[in-house]
């Protein structure tokens, strides 16, 4: 059985990009040959939520039937179905750009599923240009995330999209 190795995910400074490089790596690893995806996603969010500091949710939402639908996740229980265009992963995958929200009470029609949530990073995961999920990460601090850190979560974005995603690809 596989293990991940955290000692050496957290040798690295936290949110340095080494660290987010390091995370890559790890999750590679994680889940390489297994053709699973909500398997992945779940371990995937195990360890994002234990070896990113200072966030308070993290996990994914997948594109069924025209709307996000909850999908694994690590934190507090959250609203199950968004509709695209609407909070900040519904405004993510409308607009196929990442979101970087220093402030949630300041964006139009955020959804607040954990009333500690104050700034949020919402990644678009796409196959084919088309958005098939979104990496959402919530944090109980203003201003959590830096350009830095949205550039350490895109390194991640092509193993996200390497997964197989076909169930979700309409
Ligand atoms: N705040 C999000 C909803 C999802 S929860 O944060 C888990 C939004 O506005 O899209």
């Amino acid at each position: 059985m596989f293990e991940i190795n955290l000692s050496a995910t957290h040798s690295a400074a936290t949110g340095t990009l080494e660290h987010y490089q390091t995370l890559t790596s790890q999750l590679t690893a994680l889940t390489a040959g297994e053709p699973d995806i909500i398997a992945n996603l779940a371990n995937i969010s195990a360890v994002l939520f234990e070896c990113i500091e200072n966030i308070n949710w993290l996990g994914f939402y997948v594109m069924k039937q025209g709307e996000l639908v909850l999908g694994p996740f690590q934190g507090k229980v959250a609203c199950v179905r968004i509709p695209v265009g609407q909070g900040v992963c519904g405004t993510a995958v409308a607009t196929g750009e990442i979101q970087r929200v220093e402030n949630v009470h300041d964006f139009a029609g955020h959804i607040a599923c954990d009333s500690a949530s104050e700034s949020e990073l919402v990644l678009p995961i796409k196959q084919n240009g088309k958005v098939v999920a979104v990496l959402d990460i919530d944090s109980p601090n203003l201003s959590r995330f830096t350009e830095l850190d949205q550039q350490g979560f895109e390194l991640m974005l092509p193993l996200l999209e390497s997964l197989n995603w076909e169930m979700y690809a309409e």
